[in-house]
């Protein structure tokens, strides 16, 4: 999918820029024009002359040749490029690009730059987890740029931890598969449910669980990329979604989130059912609270809640993806394809919580995707983007 598209390759000032090379090299071997634009700390880790011998062409660094005054012109690199990669990406470039600090070449070619830009962040596992590196990062999310996660091992510093460039062939990969599925959800409409739902017992208290919504916020974030017309219906969680496109109901209980889905299921192509919805609500409302009193505790008695993927399965029309999730800790297949069956999806994710890195809060989790011809597709231990990237992937080529 590379071939005879133009890519500038970004290259910053940190130990991974020797991996640029490589980079550089499997994009000219894929086909693609690529343009290097270097940062002056960049050239002092590897060399412009390496550079432009790869690339077949002068690598840019300053903005005027400085024998000639020849001005290189940012905008007409940045209208030329079909993407823009940088990486290594370090926090000082990182924290200039979220802030617009033009001060070199290659700050202001990304700020020209109207193709979709790919940031491979490479920086010590300290400086990865600064909260000003992890603002800024988000910062780069909500202007619609790709970011392709840095992974866990052993750092320049000899410190293990996250914050090592993604290996060049997968940055490579990235790209490809952007070139192959861009616009494959475009005109889809999508529904997602993310989050935990709260059901209430008095004016104080809920019942809840410890869903956090990052894996259906990733899964929005990637559809939206692709082109999808994305609406979240969401319970309480503390994260927003960064691309402006997201629609985002917001809700608290089962009910609520039921209703909301009712409502919006009839216009849409896909539903991703993400949310851990309670299975079980108070039967009643107190609407004072409760108080501490002497004797026996008070007892709640509960009530089912109604189950949304089930409703939504009864209500599927041909042409429509109902995609389910399955969280299972134990006799997880069989537990995942029950559900597939009963509720009627397409597609279910099963998340085993006896995998390490698996299932709520963290920011990985590893999956295996079962369909409803029963073929299963194991997704290994990642980064929820890139989970959520594959789920996509699957919903896409259905
Ligand atoms: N789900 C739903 N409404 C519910 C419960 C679950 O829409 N009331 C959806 C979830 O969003 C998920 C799928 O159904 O996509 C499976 O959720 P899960 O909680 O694993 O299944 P349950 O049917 O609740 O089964 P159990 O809790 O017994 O494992």
């Amino acid at each position: 999918m590379l071939k005879g598209k133009n890519i500038i390759l970004g290259i910053t000032g940190g130990i991974a820029a020797y991996k640029s090379v490589t980079l550089l090299r499997l994009l000219v071997k894929a086909g693609a024009q690529v343009q290097v634009v270097i940062t002056p700390a960049g050239k002092e880790f590897i060399t412009p002359v390496t550079l432009s011998a790869l690339s077949g062409r002068p690598v840019v660094s300053e903005f005027f040749t400085a024998n000639t005054g020849e001005w290189h012109s940012h905008v007409d690199l940045g209208l030329w490029a079909d993407a823009m990669v940088i990486a290594p990406a370090t926090a000082s470039t990182i924290g200039k690009m979220a802030n617009g600090i033009a001060d070199n070449m290659l700050v202001t070619t990304y700020l020209s730059a109207k193709a979709p830009v790919f940031v491979a962040p490479a920086m010590d596992l300290d400086m990865m987890a600064h909260p000003s590196t992890v603002a800024n990062i988000e910062r780069l999310r909500s202007y619609g740029n790709i970011i392709i996660e840095p992974a866990e091992g052993e750092l320049a510093s000899h410190l293990v931890g996250k914050g090592r460039m993604e290996e060049p062939e997968e940055i490579a990969r990235v790209l490809d598969r952007y070139f192959d599925t861009v616009d494959s959800l475009a005109g889809k409409k999508i529904l997602i449910t993310a989050g935990p739902t709260y059901e209430k017992i008095d004016p104080v208290r809920f019942i809840g669980n410890y869903s956090t919504g990052k894996m259906g916020y990733a899964l929005a974030e990637e559809a939206a990329a692709r082109g999808a017309d994305v609406t979240v219906v969401s319970g309480p969680v503390a994260i927003k979604a960064v691309t402006p496109a997201i629609k985002v109901i917001d809700v608290e209980s089962a009910v609520e989130m039921r209703d909301a889905c009712v409502q919006l299921f009839d216009d849409v192509d896909v539903a991703i059912l993400c949310a851990a919805v309670a299975d079980y609500a108070p039967a009643e409302f107190v609407d004072h609270k409760i108080k501490r009193e002497e004797g026996d505790p008070p007892v709640i008695h509960l009530k089912k809640n109604p189950d949304i993927a089930a409703t939504l399965g009864e209500r599927k029309r041909p042409g429509q993806t109902l995609v389910g999730f399955a969280l299972e800790t134990d006799n997880e297949m069989d537990n995942a394809i029950g559900k597939l069956r009963r509720k009627n999806l397409d597609m279910i994710v099963l998340n085993s919580l006896r995998d390490a890195g698996a299932g709520f809060g963290t920011d990985t989790n590893k999956v295996t995707i079962i369909d409803a011809a029963g073929t299963v597709t194991p997704v290994p231990l990642m980064d929820k983007h890139r989970v959520a990237a594959a789920i996509i992937d699957h919903i896409a080529a259905e």
